[in-house]
């Protein structure tokens, strides 16, 4: 009888412990005051994310004896309440660790298409892609995969996982203050929000009209979060949950929803090997297909190796159009070849073979726009939202996370009753052979839909060593524009010697093959834009291109940085 009284006392003071305010224990935080860094070098601990609670959440988990990976989750889950237009925990997203012992892995829980899906799921009567039905509403999610990752996540870290939830548990219940730009997003999409749900109950339209400084209190969300804290994986995938997903699905006010219950419970996160390469003294290690981002960074970088960057002038003409050009190839490669592994051969040593991408450079012509018509994929032997965070730990381990929902709020349909958002993550597959995405990426059979496919992401964390140490590591979200946007990250670190604040901030450009345009941000060198329209390239000024965060070594500590386009911001510790 004492012993069972005595078990009894344990779990009880453990629970109230787990339930014990995680903001009443850190009061430096305060989620109704909170500013913006955008950049601090720290000698031990850091984070850089979409947003200033999420990274002091994980810089205090770290303090109070985390890791990197149990900083990791705490950020993600408190990404999902903060940052809800594509932090989640109803979307999916890819982490790469390179652990303080040097071996590396990558773990994918990107959403994986229901067991219902078919190729021609998205085709009119016609034959023709309905671009609505994968991008509004249920009809448009894959299973998803960011509670799974998370649990998967776990077995890395070191603090118990009911700790980690806490933090997003309170900020979901008890509210925080919201930014200028989170209350113009909201105000954005309410007419959708309420368009593509079927709750008439939605904390997003709680207001008619958000402003900066109103505190936005997620109550469903927040019992959702306490269901995983206390039933682990299975508070998400099975019982009240999965029923108001399922719900979801059936009430839908749109195409109704495909994700049953079994889908739920069968979803798991894989491992994938990363994509390893080299370029100049400096080893990349990056995302492997699911992803394209990887095998896109590793070709444009063989392809532009032998031109030695550095010796050209940072943003002069001929330094960005030989990355133009690489661009170009790379993204004709990515239609064809390039889909989840599982299910199609990518064949991805021929892709990233130097020799190969050296070939692929034949025709480029200095001065002289391509042409993507002439430019095919390549022949070898034998296819606006999401987030990024990077994480330094005192221990040397060191994490490159990338999630999403796809667009900015998914397919902006929240679970009635539970409280998140649902990703329209199945539009990144190809819905039909050559016919163009929300980012205009085409497919064809690599990519195209089938059950429990994961679809090709633009996804990109990366970590460069140098000497077989951590030297940087680098990520963003923007769709098809990812890969591009971490490859001048890097390159203006390695070939222009900037640091990662100027490599972060400075504006950035993109092609992706078709459409046959170049977009520059409005602030890329006006003399530069000029040469280019002088060899005949076609350009587009886009507002903002990414929102990338890195951490750079230095002599100070690590360089921290979160990007001037957006709130995120960073925080850590000496
Ligand atoms: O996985 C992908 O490539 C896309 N779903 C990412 C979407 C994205 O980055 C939107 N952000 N601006």
């Amino acid at each position: 009888m004492k012993k069972i009284f005595l078990i009894f006392a344990v779990i009880i003071s453990v629970d109230c412990l787990y339930s014990q305010s995680f903001f009443r224990s850190h009061s430096e935080i305060n989620p109704f005051q909170y500013k913006i860094v955008k950049k601090e070098y720290y000698k031990n601990a850091a984070v850089s994310s979409a947003h200033p609670l999420a990274s002091l959440v994980g810089a205090a988990i770290m303090k109070d004896g985390g890791n990197a990976f149990d900083a990791a989750i705490a950020v993600q889950l408190a990404l999902a309440v903060v940052y809800p237009g594509a932090g989640n925990i109803g979307g999916g997203g890819f982490l790469l660790a390179l652990k303080a012992d040097k071996t590396f892995f990558g773990l994918d829980y990107r959403e994986a298409a229901p067991q219902a899906a078919f190729a021609d799921m998205y085709l009119d009567s016609s034959k023709k892609v309905n671009p609505t039905l994968p991008r509004d509403g249920p009809y448009a999610s894959g299973i998803p995969g960011t509670i799974a990752g998370l649990f998967e996540t776990h077995k890395y870290a070191k603090l118990p996982f009911k700790k980690l939830i806490q933090p997003a548990i309170e900020l979901a219940e008890f509210g925080f203050v919201l930014t200028a730009s989170e209350a113009h997003s909201l105000n954005e999409e309410r007419a959708d929000f309420i368009k593509n749900s079927s709750s008439k109950n939605i904390s997003f339209t709680a207001k008619e009209i958000w402003k900066e400084g109103d505190t936005l209190i997620q109550k469903d969300l927040a019992a959702t979060l306490k269901r995983i804290q206390k039933k682990g994986q299975a508070g998400f995938y099975e019982g009240e949950t999965a029923k108001l997903i399922v719900a979801e699905m059936n009430h839908s006010p749109l195409h109704k929803g495909i994700i049953t219950l079994k889908d739920l419970k069968n979803y798991k996160a894989i491992y994938r090997t990363p994509l390893t390469f080299s370029y100049k003294d400096y080893n990349f290690i990056s995302f492997a297909p699911p992803s394209s981002g990887g095998i896109i960074l590793a070709q444009i970088l063989n392809m532009i190796a032998p031109y030695n960057l550095s010796s050209k002038t940072i943003f002069s003409p001929d330094a960005v159009q030989l990355i133009i050009e690489a661009e170009r190839r790379a993204f004709a490669d990515r239609a064809t070849y390039l889909g989840d592994p599982d299910f199609y051969k990518v064949p991805v040593k021929e892709l990233i073979d130097p020799t190969y991408c050296h070939k692929r450079m034949a025709d480029f012509i200095p001065n002289k726009a391509g042409n993507s018509q002439d430019i095919k994929s390549g022949t070898i032997n034998e296819s606006e939202q999401t987030t990024h965070l990077c994480i330094k730990d005192v221990e040397g381990n060191v994490l490159a996370i990338t999630t999403t929902l796809n667009d900015g709020y998914g397919s902006k349909t929240v679970v009635s009753g539970a409280g998140f958002i649902l990703n329209n993550e199945m539009d990144d597959f190809s819905a039909q052979a050559g016919v163009p995405n929300m980012y205009g990426a085409t497919g064809g059979e690599a990519n195209k839909i089938g059950p429990n496919k994961r679809m090709l992401s633009s996804m990109t964390p990366t970590i460069v060593l140098k000497n077989s140490s951590f030297y940087l590591t680098a990520g963003t979200p923007g769709g098809t524009t990812i890969p591009t946007t971490v490859l001048q990250v890097i390159l203006n670190v390695i070939d222009f010697n900037l640091s990662m604040e100027e490599a972060i901030n400075s504006p950035r450009f993109h092609h992706q093959w078709f459409p046959d345009v170049v977009l520059t941000e409005s602030k890329f060198n006006a003399e530069t834009v000029k040469a280019l329209k002088d060899m005949g390239y076609k350009i587009i000024q886009r507002k903002a291109i990414g929102r990338a965060e890195g951490i750079l070594i230095s002599s100070k500590g690590f360089e921290t940085v979160a990007d001037i386009r957006g709130d995120d911001s960073v925080a850590g510790y000496e």
